[in-house]
């Protein structure tokens, strides 16, 4: 048995993102069809962090597939403060078959994957959101087809969880991946290196640039994101600042591709990072991505219960 988490984005293949993808698009077709989870086993839903998305589609979604989602308190339980991660990590094995959880230091989901003796599952963390990405390739995929070569532009703060996430699993979907960003606000070489390492091995591409216009032109996906992430709230005025040049506007939407889609993974602030006419236009698909959290997390679950089994 090898038990398998999904942490980061390369958690998954190139060949595994496509399989986890088309059982996506299955169970979004027949929803009833899986049930990994039937007895029904539990699943830990832990949030550090506010959550709307993640803790109705996971709740909606383990139920689904005959589980019992099992909300667990992050502030009762204080994970690291009341009682070490590893510690926590070790008692939840014993009562459930999966942990989700939400925190700020990928390190410490890290070491809960590392305790757990169970899978694993990032439910967003600072650095990474790969479960938003699978529904995203899933939206991308069901808007514009085949993935590779396809060009995804993502504006703003790409130093958070959405842009490092859109570079590793893009490029993973043999994608060409820019990310437009003000000084300070880029992705790290780490993340960068990794993104070129994939883009190596799939024919995609990852690029940086300063300016929101060059990395937009011709793209078939324009992505944006808060420019104030769960927990940099004490920093909004400095990014209030920097940030204006990024802002998903028509104008800017012009000068993608004329079918380009435009995306948002929620929640979003309209007259900041992005203008109410595109995500209330008719090339916004946010709300099919909001749906598909649902079913690309039921993907992932079964995906990694089947294959730890
Ligand atoms: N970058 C955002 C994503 C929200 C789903 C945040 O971390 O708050």
């Amino acid at each position: 048995m090898t038990l398998r988490h999904f942490l980061r984005d390369d958690d998954l293949s190139p060949a595994e993102q496509t399989r986890l993808l088309d059982l996506a698009a299955e169970l979004k077709a027949e929803p009833w069809s899986r049930r990994p989870l039937e007895g029904p086993q539990s699943v830990a839903m832990i949030f550090d962090k506010p959550t709307l998305r993640t803790q109705v589609s996971f709740g909606a979604g383990i139920a689904e597939l005959g589980g019992n989602p099992m909300l667990v308190e992050g502030r009762l339980a204080g994970i690291g403060v009341r009682e070490s991660v590893e510690d926590v990590a070790r008692v939840l094995a014993r009562q459930v078959s999966l942990v989700v959880w939400r925190t700020f230091f990928q390190a410490d989901l890290d070491t809960m994957a590392a305790h757990a003796g169970v899978p694993v599952v990032n439910a967003l963390t600072d650095d990474f959101h790969p479960c938003q990405l699978v529904a995203d390739l899933l939206t991308v995929r069901e808007h514009k087809g085949d993935l590779p070569g396809l060009t995804v532009a993502f504006v703003g703060d790409a130093a958070c969880n959405m842009g490092n996430s859109w570079l590793l699993a893009g490029t993973t979907a043999g994608m060409h991946v820019r990310v437009a960003a003000p000084p300070g606000y880029q992705p790290t070489g780490a993340v960068l290196d990794r993104a070129a390492e994939i883009a190596r091995e799939t024919g995609g591409s990852a690029t940086c640039f300063h300016e929101a216009e060059k990395a937009v032109a011709g793209a078939d996906v324009v992505v944006t994101d808060t420019w104030i992430s769960m927990g940099k709230e004490s920093e909004e005025a400095s990014r209030q600042a920097v940030f204006g040049a990024y802002a998903l506007t028509s104008e800017l939407l012009a000068l993608a591709a004329p079918d380009a889609i435009a995306m948002h993974c929620l929640p979003a602030y309209r007259g900041k990072e992005i203008a109410a006419e595109v995500i209330d236009g008719p090339q916004s698909v946010v709300w099919d991505e909001a749906e598909n959290r649902r079913h690309a997390q039921k993907a992932v679950m079964t995906f990694l219960l089947e294959a730890s089994r």
